[in-house]
């Protein structure tokens, strides 16, 4: 649907790169990045991603901008490889620049260019062609992200999100067989958030998008398949379902009392302490299934699963965020 929807806008191609789409795959090896000050940023991570959306999902500083600056061809990596559809990108990075649509963490617009003249000349550099012109491009990917009826207002008066979505038109002109979203939907409200949710799963429909984030709901979401980084390593991959299958029967609630937060801390994993009418309401995940005096057993939810995977018993939080 989405494909027939892009062939009447002029957006794909070829038939080759339709066709390459079908058989997408990402292979990730061994992959290291050191800066130059020394800070080793990725420590081999090693993954292999399908058409569809996969979720990137770790704690600030785990790497995520690195590696996807590292795919976008931004960056070089100190050593790993890297192929898409079995061809080395890193040797071949006009490869990847044809095939690959990207969206930044920090996206940089002129704010007093109006929407349609900042994706006119995002185009211009990304050295985007249509046999339409470009006038003609630019209008139809402000309809395909719902901004038409903003194509001529400044994008110093755009909220967040329509911010995100005039990203996501320079990051899908071409017709991309891989789009990497860089934690796409920090500072969106809910609303916002929602309907950026609604065009990223109808653009994962037909090739590979590589989200990052640090937000579990973006995963639980968007993401039938998803990888928990940390410290740049890959410390999981996995599904939600699967995630929260290993949590079933192990997860227990409790309300515990400020001055006992500690004695749970020091022999639980904790996994969230979520205040509820003024009360600690600590959840622990217990492998051996004996959950402490007093605890219950609750449903697993996916922050759950997040934060018994990256938290150890005796780490003190305090709090679902921190
Ligand atoms: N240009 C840089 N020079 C040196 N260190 C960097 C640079 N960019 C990021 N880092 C460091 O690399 C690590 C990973 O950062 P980053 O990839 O931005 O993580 P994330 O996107 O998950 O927050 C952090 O320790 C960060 O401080
Ligand atoms: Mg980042």
């Amino acid at each position: 649907m989405i494909g027939s929807r892009l062939v009447a806008l002029g957006l794909i191609n070829s038939r080759k790169n339709w066709f390459m789409k079908g058989f997408a795959v990402l292979v990730i090896e061994n992959l290291v990045k050191v800066y130059p000050g020394g800070v080793t940023a990725l420590q081999g991570i090693g993954l292999e991603i399908e058409r569809g959306m996969f979720g990137l999902l770790g704690p600030n500083g785990a790497g995520k901008s690195t590696l996807m600056k590292i795919l976008a061809g931004l960056l070089e990596p100190t050593s790993g490889k890297i192929q898409l559809n079995g061809e080395d990108i890193l040797s071949d990075p006009q490869l990847v620049w044809r095939q690959l649509g990207y969206l930044p963490q920090d996206f940089g617009f002129y704010p007093h260019l109006s929407g349609e003249a900042m994706l006119t000349y995002m185009l211009k550099l990304k050295g985007v062609e249509s046999p339409r012109g470009l006038k003609h491009l630019v209008a139809e990917l402000l309809e395909r992200v719902n901004l038409s009826f903003a194509a001529s207002r400044k994008v110093k008066e755009y909220s967040g999100g329509m911010r995100q979505r005039l990203g996501i038109a320079q990051a899908i002109a071409g017709d991309p067989g891989l789009i990497i979203v860089d934690e796409p939907t920090t500072g969106l409200d809910p609303e916002e958030r929602l309907r950026f949710y609604h065009l990223l799963s109808e653009l994962s429909q037909d090739r590979i998008v590589l989200l990052s984030t640090h937000i579990v709901e973006d995963v639980s979401m968007l993401c039938p398949r998803f990888a928990i980084i940390r410290q740049g390593q890959v410390v999981k991959r996995t599904t939600p379902s699967q995630a929260l299958g290993e949590l079933e029967g192990h997860l227990f609630e409790g309300v515990v009392d400020r001055n006992d937060m500690d004695r749970i801390y020091q022999s639980w994993l904790v996994t969230q302490v979520v205040l509820f009418e003024g009360k600690n309401h600590a959840r622990v995940f217990s492998p051996e299934g004996a959950p402490p005096e007093g605890f219950t057993p609750v449903k697993p939810t996916l922050e759950d699963a997040y934060f018994s995977i990256t938290r150890k018993v005796g780490e003190v939080h305090g709090g679902v965020s921190s």
